[in-house]
């Protein structure tokens, strides 16, 4: 006989909006609740636990994915382009998708798999997109995608502490299996590095001053850590030191992750990944992710690698960042083999 599992009531909320990630139980549960997703969506905002994809319409134009085609997706997220890559490759094609992240990972391939990509038109693996050329096992493939940072689902998760918006543990990995928390690393940094830091990997203008203030420290959580931000930026306006707050999570999960050299080499294997006539698009969303994409398109192109590489960097139209701020910062570039 199966055991039956208790009724359990949701979750309530004082109030008229949920304040933390559990009680956004509509959102969460998008199937169910298809009115909320959508009013969350018309009102420019993406509902909690779910990743709205960015510049869809132009990378499926650079890319050109046709029935048949193997693709691969370096950063697989909620596969919101994989989804659309693949009803390209299909019939007979098959999309290879790669995250670092095994939390999300699991939860995509179900929900893809759920939609009808079952077999082996979907192959799904938990790799640094700097494995790609092992990840391809020794194919070529015909288009790649590496979509670049966090997805919604990563940033939305207290647990996995990327932003300040959420009370969490300081943690900010992308695979909490390996590396060390934010924390940790905050502990262990010098006031010089994380100096260097701030500028490389966030453009921070108060570099020298937040790295005094934060170098070095123990912070218990992101509320903790945005808040020895704020206290070291006294009687500045709030908009300015809400950036800079924005600013010092991404410039230290840059670091934790190690993100720029993940993409350097990831740059460098990718001519080896792509058969002559292949298309390779990503998307940056700030500028030190740009400036390596540009740099290593232009040497290809340079010495023969690459036979065409977009001119100008392309970006999202009005209406998309209006609906969907996030794609404001995003940067798309192209390169064919
Ligand atoms: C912006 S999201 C991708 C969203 C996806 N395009 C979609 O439409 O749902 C970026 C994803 O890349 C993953 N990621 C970031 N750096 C990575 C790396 N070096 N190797 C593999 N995955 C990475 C993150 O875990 C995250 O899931």
């Amino acid at each position: 006989m199966s055991e039956q599992t208790p009724h359990r009531r949701r979750p309530r909320y004082s109030g008229k909006y949920p304040r933390r990630f559990e009680e956004k139980y509509k959102e969460l549960d998008p199937a169910k609740h298809p009115e909320t997703v959508a009013k969350v969506l018309s009102s420019g905002k993406t509902p909690a636990g779910s990743h709205v994809p960015i510049m869809v319409s132009e990378i499926l134009e650079v890319l050109a994915p046709k029935p048949g085609d193997l693709a691969v997706d370096c950063t697989l997220g909620h596969g919101g382009h994989a989804r659309e890559l693949l009803r390209r490759v299909l019939p007979g094609g098959r999309l290879l998708g790669l995250d670092a992240d095994p939390v999300e990972l699991p939860r995509t391939e179900e929900i893809l798999r759920g939609e009808g990509f079952g077999g082996d038109c979907l192959v799904v693996k938990k790799s640094n997109f700097a494995g790609i050329h092992a990840a391809l096992e020794g194919e070529e493939a015909d288009v790649i995608l590496a979509d670049l940072g966090v997805s919604s689902m990563q940033l939305d998760n207290p647990a996995r502490g990327f932003t300040s918006k959420h009370a969490g543990p300081l943690d900010m990995r992308m695979n909490p299996a390996r590396g060390i928390p934010a924390s940790t690393w905050l502990e262990r940094v010098r006031p010089p590095a994380l100096a260097e830091i701030l500028r490389e990997n966030a453009d921070e203008p108060h570099a020298e001053l937040l790295a005094h203030a934060l170098a070095g420290r123990s912070f218990s959580s992101t509320i903790a850590f945005a808040a020895a931000i704020r206290a070291a930026l006294p009687g500045r306006p709030d908009p300015e030191v809400k950036k800079s707050v924005t600013r010092a999570f991404q410039a230290v999960r840059i670091e934790v992750n190690d993100e720029f050299a993940a993409l350097d080499a990831l740059l460098r294997t990718l001519p080896m990944c792509l058969k002559p006539g292949g298309r390779v698009a990503i998307l940056a969303f700030h500028s030190g992710e740009d400036r390596r994409v540009k740099k290593a398109f232009q040497a290809g192109y340079r010495e023969g690698v690459y036979s065409e590489i977009a001119r100008d960097v392309l970006r999202a139209g009005p209406d998309e960042c209006f609906a969907n701020p996030r794609a404001t910062s995003a940067k798309l570039r192209w390169a064919r083999r």
